[in-house]
């Protein structure tokens, strides 16, 4: 459904339905037939009809190459009828293979007639193509041919609602998916912000107390009391402070670079090769000041130089929403200490060329009936209270198409979910 052809056709729709009742253009109606009078029949029959307060109007095409072209060029055409026996016997069919292949115009609806009785096309044709109806000539009489269009336009119709319905639906969970995306990163910020303040704080601390230092020692010096033990003391303040301030400095300084890392590796999806164990210590450092007013746990067995080379910004976006939704919903008012836990090892075959990574909670679970759809966009159990249901299907969009790998979903109601990754070591896409 994603293909330009199927959006260019539905702002012709628009165009077409944004003068309501005004101009009232014609439907238009594709008749392939390689008989003039069965032309000048249908013009007949459908003269007067009206559908949606718009009359029809006939295009002929006189063989299927004829029709190709035409459907080709029209792509807004809602209805075709079609014959079987054009300049082969099969013409007709082999036409309605090229409009739905060739063209990918999945929305025109089709209407075949044959006139030779019982030669109807086989079942799998009609079920492979979508042939919308199937008659014989003789069996049109007027009646019939008008109910035959008339219910093909409103298929037609309501597959251009659905089609516009879903496109408008895709949008907004793209808008979704980019506020997710910007309140993880707003997330981050806050979390190292409140990190930073830390070493800053001591920073700030340590270059007081030396101002007094100074100042006592400087006062001293002045009234020349300053005594040889004094100043040996002087100095190994001096040189405290100057210890204290460098550490927390540097402390500070390690903060904002992880941070900065995670943020560009967030914002660009950048791909480099980086170690898990550090990734995680880097979200749980970014979630801690949310974690902290919290009485829950996590628990992280990782090996030290475990390496992938993969996108860190997706990862960290899997672990934050991980997390969250633990918080949210899985301790969501459980009355006790929840645990959390990430286990990673080396996993696949030949071994080691994949990562496994585990990613589990203790909290209320996931109810039997909502198990196969909280990946699904837009499933949310917290509607109208702060869910938009868009984490996880970003999870697992960004585990299977970014990352390259798996994700499988275990839970049982009151024991908690269990989220198992497989990532290749080595993801796809350039480097
Ligand atoms: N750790 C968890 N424990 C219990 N339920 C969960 C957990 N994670 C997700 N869910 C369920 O899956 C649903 C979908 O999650 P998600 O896509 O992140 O959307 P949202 O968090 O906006 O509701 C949640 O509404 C919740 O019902
Ligand atoms: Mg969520």
């Amino acid at each position: 459904m994603a293909d330009g052809r199927g959006d260019e056709f539905l702002e012709l729709f628009d165009d077409a339905a944004a003068a309501p009742g005004a101009a009232a253009s014609p439907w238009p109606l594709l008749v392939a037939d390689d008989d003039p009078a069965v032309h000048a029949v249908t013009r007949l029959v459908l003269r007067d009809v009206r559908f949606r307060d718009r009359p029809i109007e006939v295009i002929e095409a006189h063989s299927a190459a004829e029709a190709f072209d035409i459907m080709s060029r029209r792509p807004d055409i809602p209805v075709a009828l079609v014959d079987v026996v054009m300049e082969k016997e099969d013409a007709g069919l082999r036409l309605v293979q090229r409009i739905r292949n060739e063209l990918s115009n999945n929305l025109v609806r089709i209407i075949l007639r044959t006139g030779q009785p019982g030669s109807a096309p086989e079942r799998s044709v009609v079920l492979e193509y979508d042939i919308n109806d199937y008659k014989e000539k003789q069996e049109l009489t007027t009646d019939k041919l008008v109910t035959s269009v008339v219910t093909a336009l409103r298929g037609h119709y309501a597959l251009r609602e659905v089609k516009k319905a879903y496109a408008e639906l895709t949008q907004a969970q793209g808008r979704l998916a980019e506020l997710e995306k910007l309140a993880a990163l707003g997330g981050l910020v806050a979390g190292i912000t409140h990190e930073v303040n830390t070493p800053i704080g001591t920073c700030v601390q340590a270059a007081t107390h030396l101002q007094d230092v100074v100042g006592a020692a400087r006062g001293k010096y002045e009234q020349e009391t300053l005594t040889p033990s004094d100043f040996e003391e002087f100095l190994d303040e001096v040189a405290k402070v100057g210890t204290i301030i460098e550490a927390a400095s540097q402390n500070a300084a390690r903060l904002i670079g992880g941070f900065k890392t995670m943020a560009v590796d967030q914002a660009s999806g950048a791909r480099r090769p980086f170690k898990i164990a550090a990734l995680i210590d880097d979200v749980l450092l970014a979630l801690s000041p949310r974690l902290r007013k919290t009485q829950h746990r996590i628990e992280v067995d990782c090996p030290a130089d475990e390496e992938i080379d993969s996108y860190p910004g997706a990862l960290s976006q899997i672990l934050t929403n991980l997390i969250m939704n633990s918080l949210v919903h899985g301790f969501d008012g459980i009355g006790r200490p929840g645990t959390m836990r990430i286990a990673v090892q080396p996993a696949g075959q030949p071994a080691g060329q994949q990562v496994m990574l585990t990613y589990s909670d203790d909290g209320r679970g996931i109810a039997a009936e909502h198990k196969l759809r909280v990946f699904e966009p837009f499933f949310t159990t917290k509607r109208g209270k702060g869910g938009s249901g868009i984490g996880l299907s970003m999870v697992y969009t960004l585990a299977t198409e970014t990352l390259g790998g798996t994700i499988a979903m275990e839970s049982s109601e009151g024991s908690g979910v269990t989220f198992t990754l497989t990532l290749p070591r080595d993801a796809p896409g350039n480097r």
